[in-house]
């Protein structure tokens, strides 16, 4: 990312809007305006071929006829001439164009989208939009953009894929009392991407905390490698999370990806947290953008009031920061400021009669001592209690212990003097919310940061035990007979040569060889028919378990060949696998879909009921560290049965997590090749004793 071209183009020393207009109510007005009342200090040159001046500037027929030169071009003529316009921007040597103009791709015309865009680069230019509403930005007293006015001040900073949603966003910054310093409307995303915005906005110093809105990524691994390494706070709201491509997709994983969970890997994978819908993302912005991350478990609770303390105790567990009883001499400490029929355990009652020095006192103990990692006051509007003495002396008792690096949060119950109060509070850098299960939602949220935080800094994992032209000699074999599909015992070649444990086997095509093969691997084996045709075999009746003899392997390799015909008359038939036959374990599936937004993601869950029925599954970018494995083993929901229930053994997870890694090393080094695949089932055994992969399908990407 070229710094000083997005610089010159999101905080331009001066801008030139091209559609300049005289007519009130027309777009090219409003920027026009807006850039006045917003004091924008950088020079500001309408153009527009029809007028001598506008707004009181003088006005220019094109980009080329000003001296001076030009960050900037707002374009807000109608779409057909945008292209000429870009010409004359890259020929004055403008940096960026903030493309308002609707009428491109959103509409199908991708072409024109791409020329305007080709044009640019080719001056060096960078686009942003077309389809936006602007840029406003509070640090530069600019609004670029159609947006009624400069939202409240603040230290955030939105990106919204949706124009409508920024302008109405803008004016909620002041009924909420939200504070953002920049709101970018980023439109069709032709050029500038959600992962420029983050690279852009982590080292932008007026910006606090990274908000988004998204309806759909482009370039979603370099979200992920921002994302990763952006230093501050970044939170998004996703819409249009339904499934998507799932009825057309060939292997088991397919079926099972859907856009949500693959987005909510993708963003736990980028260090991104994520808001469940609009109210939520202003609340989860808010605390993100003013208090630090949320280190340890330990949440303490101080309250006037036991109802709004157990409805709080309640919101905390459902948001991830659940309730300890605090320490005994904590618990000694409190008890000094509140009357005996208080409680000191957590919540913290004061009761009804807690005034502003109780709160004061207590909160100054709370925050100091070492358990705490997170402190939440509620208050209960009461008669005899003032709501902004009460806010006052819990600013003062923070300010008083110096301490920067845990957060509070703070809720209150009440009515406009309440209110008042919060707004107070915010202005002071303290968040606070009208319900405790809001506040604890909060609360969760910069728990939630440290954590993803901290897991995307790990390292993804590497193997040098891998045999890549192992793996590609066996995929052009496949190519070269004209097969997008891996037979299994090539899925399992390949596996293998990723450092799977496969179970041994080898493809009979007569009668003999089955016998020899039998005798080689060791009895008892599993027969099983191998034919691109034939995708569900137990179905063609062509699975045999357990044979035990050269007697039934001679009856069965028979009996297989003939079911298969019977099933499908013109099946291409490849032979009959003799394979190892795996003792029981737990059966587990690893598949992997190549996501268009995300590239190589790899599903894991219980096979079984656990994965047809009940879809218990996780999936995760790949590559990606070993403790992303062990997370991904730790949240399915039938995750006990791994580690061992109602008596049985704990299952080998130590191996299952490299498989897992192993497994997506290889599905995203051969991210060219392999467009699905499953391992299933994997039989996992009891801890120390492994596991196998019993069966393996590979679908080849199309060449
Ligand atoms: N150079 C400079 N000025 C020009 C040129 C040119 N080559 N060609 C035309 N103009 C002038 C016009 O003469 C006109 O000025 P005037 O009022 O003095 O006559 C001005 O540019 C604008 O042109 P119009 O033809 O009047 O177009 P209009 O203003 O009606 O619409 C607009 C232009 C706003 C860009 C429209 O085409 C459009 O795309 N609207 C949608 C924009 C939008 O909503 N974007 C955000 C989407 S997100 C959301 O939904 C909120």
């Amino acid at each position: 990312m070229d710094i000083n071209v997005m610089n010159g183009m999101l905080q331009p020393k001066s801008v030139a809007v091209v559609g300049a207009s005289a007519t009130k109510g027309k777009i090219g007005h409003t920027v026009m305006l807006n850039l006045q009342e917003s004091k924008y200090k950088g020079g500001v040159y309408p153009i527009n071929p029809k007028s001598e001046e506008i707004l009181g500037l003088k006005c220019y027929k094109s980009v080329l006829d000003i001296e001076e030169p030009i960050d900037a071009a707002i374009i807000t003529v109608p779409a057909k001439f945008v292209s000429g316009i870009v010409d004359e921007c890259g020929q004055k040597g403008i940096k960026g164009l903030l493309v308002i103009t609707s009428g491109f791709s959103e509409v199908g015309d991708e072409a024109l989208e791409q020329e305007i865009v080709e044009k640019a680069h080719n001056y060096g230019m960078r686009v942003l939009g077309p389809n936006i509403v602007g840029v406003c930005s509070n640090s530069d007293n600019f609004n670029g953009s159609f947006a009624p006015f400069l939202p409240f001040d603040g230290t955030a900073s939105l990106v919204s894929q949706s124009g409508a949603l920024l302008i109405g966003i803008d004016a909620q910054t002041y009924t909420r009392g939200i504070g953002f310093d920049k709101l970018i409307s980023i439109g069709n995303m032709s050029d500038v991407n959600f992962a420029d915005m983050i690279e852009w906005l982590d080292q932008d110093k007026n910006t606090s905390c990274i908000s988004l809105y998204v309806e759909g990524l482009k370039d979603g691994k370099r979200v992920i490698e921002n994302g990763r390494k952006a230093t501050k706070p970044i939170i998004a709201l996703k819409s249009g999370v339904s499934a998507h491509g799932a009825a057309a997709a060939a292997s088991h994983t397919g079926s099972l990806a859907g856009t949500s969970k693959i987005y909510k890997s993708a963003f736990d994978q980028a260090g991104i947290i994520q808001a469940s819908d609009l109210d939520n993302l202003f609340d989860r912005t808010l605390v993100l953008s003013l208090q630090p991350p949320m280190k340890g478990d330990n949440v303490l609770i101080i309250t006037n009031g036991g109802g709004v303390g157990v409805l709080a105790t309640d919101s905390a567990e459902k948001f991830g920061v659940p309730l300890k009883f605090a320490p005994e001499n904590l618990q000694e400490d409190l008890k000094k400021y509140m009357p005996s029929f208080g409680s000191a355990k957590n919540p913290v009652d004061l009761t009804g009669m807690a005034g502003a020095d109780w709160y004061h006192d207590t909160v100054k103990i709370g925050f100091e001592h070492d358990w705490v990692d997170g402190l939440v006051i509620l208050y209960c509007e009461t008669a005899m209690t003032d709501p902004l003495a009460i806010a006052k002396s819990i600013k003062k008792a923070i300010d008083e212990t110096g301490i920067k690096d845990k957060p509070i949060i703070v809720s209150y119950v009440g009515g406009e003097r309440s209110d008042k109060a919060m707004r107070w509070l915010v202005e002071n850098g303290i968040p606070a919310y009208g319900g405790p299960d809001v506040a604890l939602n909060a609360m969760g949220a910069l728990k939630e940061y440290a954590h993803v935080r901290e897991l995307s800094k790990e390292v993804p994992q590497t193997y040098s035990d891998t045999d890549r032209e192992k793996a590609l000699d066996v995929i052009s074999k496949a190519r070269k007979e004209g097969r997008d599909a891996l037979t299994e015992i090539e899925s399992k070649q390949v596996f293998s040569a990723y450092g799977l444990d496969v179970t041994h086997a080898k493809i009979a095509t007569s009668e003999e060889e089955a016998i020899s093969f039998a005798e080689e691997i060791g009895f008892p084996i599993v027969m099983k028919i191998v034919s691109p045709d034939i995708l569900h075999k137990s179905d063609a009746g062509g699975v045999r378990v357990d044979v035990n003899s050269v007697e039934d392997v001679k009856k069965f390799y028979n009996e297989i060949l003939a079911n298969a015909k019977a099933y499908k008359a013109d099946a291409e038939i490849l032979g009959v696998v003799i394979q190892e036959m795996a003792p029981w374990g737990t059966e587990v599936i690893l598949g992997s879909v190549n996501d268009p937004t995300f590239g190589p993601t790899v599903m894991f869950g219980l096979g079984g009921i656990f994965v047809e029925v009940l879809k218990d599954v996780t999936f995760r970018v790949a590559p990606f560290s070993k403790l992303q494995a062990a997370q991904m083993m730790e949240e399915i929901q039938a995750a006990p049965i791994l580690s061992g229930v109602r008596g049985e053994a704990p299952r080998d997870k130590e191996k299952l997590g490299d498989t897992i890694c192993r497994y997506a090393n290889m599905v995203s080094d051969l991210k060219d090749e392999i467009s699905e695949s499953d391992a299933n089932p994997v039989l996992v055994y009891e801890k120390g004793n492994g596991l196998k992969v019993a069966d393996a399908r590979i679908i080849l990407t199309k060449k």
